[in-house]
């Protein structure tokens, strides 16, 4: 049986009061509506259709990379209306499940037993099942009306229900699956009569009843999973549970979190044994730490991989590095795109570097800017070591031999190699290249002026 999946993403989302479209603000980094087509893709559809309308063409070029099948609805006429936009997309006989571009969390395994229960029995018709829930407070929700003996006999709106139907707790999620078919037949004669004059998805459910077709009812477990976003208070809270469930699991795992309310994971966090992370710390991207690594708090890195044994001490930023075993980062140390280090370097307070890579063992502990650099292993950069990489068109290379000590408060200006084991005085520029195993300094001769007195303030 082929299964098509129809994501409902035609809404405007006034309550966001944003300019960008409402499935386009982020969860955990990653637009909202991607985790739903996301979720789509596991569950191996035939073919995955968003309905958009409301900024249609913004959620399209932000999902571009996507193989979706994107539907336009001009108006929001309704739900059942924007279901209906789909199906001549969709082959006879499949199955439908509709999902909702606002619904990020919904879980792969609560979709597969909805789609599971639609196989019908041989011989039988296809079910139409419909994903429910209890909550203690229904308000603005659809409720999930039951006959005498308990049969779902319809869907009621929150604006169209009766007193003693406001008072049901069992609502509706607004997840289903049905046949392509019956879908075909309901979809079509839905009407406006109703409060808000739109085609509500939920009356086919009254319609099946209507046959004796059968309705099969899930309930979802877990309410963030059908927990809509419509404003960004709730938007809010989803990321928090999502944040928090993620804690959880690394914990679950062995790593130490300090508060886990005070980390947030926006990608992939894969960590090894005895890792130590504290508090406001965010990942993004992919980043993996490795054995006994510890991060400091007030750290960001971004696509980063830690050896074992490294430690990011506070107030550090990571993005595109990649880190060796055994080395000290930080504290404040900004780490820029295509920094790597081999094992046991350090990089301390105030050194920002790019395009740097290090050998073992070498070292920039204090206030420099390594760009476009090459250290072989066992350097040593003094404080205040500036690489001038950029002559106002074009960025240059500097190369730094193993062994080199370079004296604090030097300027190497590139392209420039300095040899191995040479030494460069303190307080140098350098400009030409440096021979190995020597001293090289500039000589600027130091003197004093006796007798000389400082300007003083004139009074008056
Ligand atoms: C809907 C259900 C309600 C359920 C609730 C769960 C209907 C009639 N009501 O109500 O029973 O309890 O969801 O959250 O289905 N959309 C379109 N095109 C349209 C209209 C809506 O794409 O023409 C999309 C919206 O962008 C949104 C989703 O469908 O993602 C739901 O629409 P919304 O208007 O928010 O329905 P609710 O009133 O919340
Ligand atoms: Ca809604």
């Amino acid at each position: 049986m082929l299964l098509h999946i129809v994501i409902l993403a035609a809404g405007q989302g006034k309550r966001m009061h944003s300019s960008v479209p409402k499935v386009l603000h982020t969860l955990a980094g990653k637009p909202i509506l991607s985790w739903v087509v996301e979720t789509a893709f596991r569950l191996n559809p035939a073919g995955v259709h968003v309905i958009i309308g409301h900024e249609g063409a913004q959620i399209k070029k932000k999902l571009s990379h996507v193989e979706v099948n994107w539907i336009n609805q001009p108006q929001p006429l309704g739900t059942g209306h924007a279901v209906l936009q789909a199906l001549p997309a969709i082959p006879a006989g499949s199955h439908v499940l509709v999902l909702y571009g606002d619904v990020p969390l919904i879980q792969v395994e609560t979709l597969q037993s909805l789609v599971g229960q639609c196989l019908p029995s041989q011989g039988e018709k296809a079910p139409l099942n419909w994903l429910v829930t209890h909550v203690n407070d229904p308000t603005g929700y659809g409720r999930m009306v039951r006959d005498s003996g308990q049969h779902i006999v319809g869907i009621v709106e929150e604006k169209d229900a009766t007193a003693t139907q406001r008072t049901i707790t069992e609502i509706n999620t607004g997840f289903c699956c049905a046949n392509r078919d019956d879908l075909q037949r309901w979809l079509p004669k839905l009407s406006q009569n109703n409060a808000q004059n739109e085609f509500y998805l939920t009356d086919i459910v009254a319609m099946a009843a209507a046959e004796g077709h059968p309705i099969i009812p899930t309930t979802a477990i877990d309410s963030y999973e059908v927990q809509g976003i419509n404003d960004c208070y709730q938007l809010q809270q989803l990321e928090r549970v999502h944040q928090i469930r993620q804690a959880t699991a690394l914990m679950r795992a062995g790593v130490t979190i300090a508060d886990a309310a005070r980390i947030d994971i926006r990608g992939e966090l894969h960590c090894g044994q005895d890792v130590f992370i504290d508090v406001n710390t965010v990942f993004q991207g992919s980043v993996t730490l490795a054995d006994h690594c510890s991060i400091g708090p007030n750290c960001s890195l971004t696509n980063v991989v830690l050896g074992a044994g490294s430690t990011v001490l506070a107030n550090s930023v990571l993005e595109n590095c990649h880190i060796g075993s055994q080395c000290q980062i930080g504290p404040f140390a900004r780490l820029r795109p295509g920094t790597e280090l081999k094992d046991q370097c350090k990089v301390g307070n105030f050194v920002e570097t790019k395009n740097a890579q290090f050998g073992f063992g070498s070292k920039a502990s204090h206030l420099s800017y390594l760009g476009d650099v090459l250290l072989g292993s066992e350097v040593n950069i003094g404080a205040g070591t500036i690489t001038c990489n950029y002559d106002g068109v074009n960025k240059h290379q500097t190369v730094i031999e193993d062994g080199v000590l370079v004296g604090s408060d030097t300027q190497l200006v590139a392209p420039v190699t300095i040899g191995k084991h040479a030494t460069i005085g303190a307080g140098s520029t350098i400009r030409k290249n440096v021979p190995a195993g020597e001293l090289t300094l500039n000589d600027v001769r130091q003197k004093t002026v006796y007798g000389w007195k400082r300007p003083q303030k004139k009074k008056g």
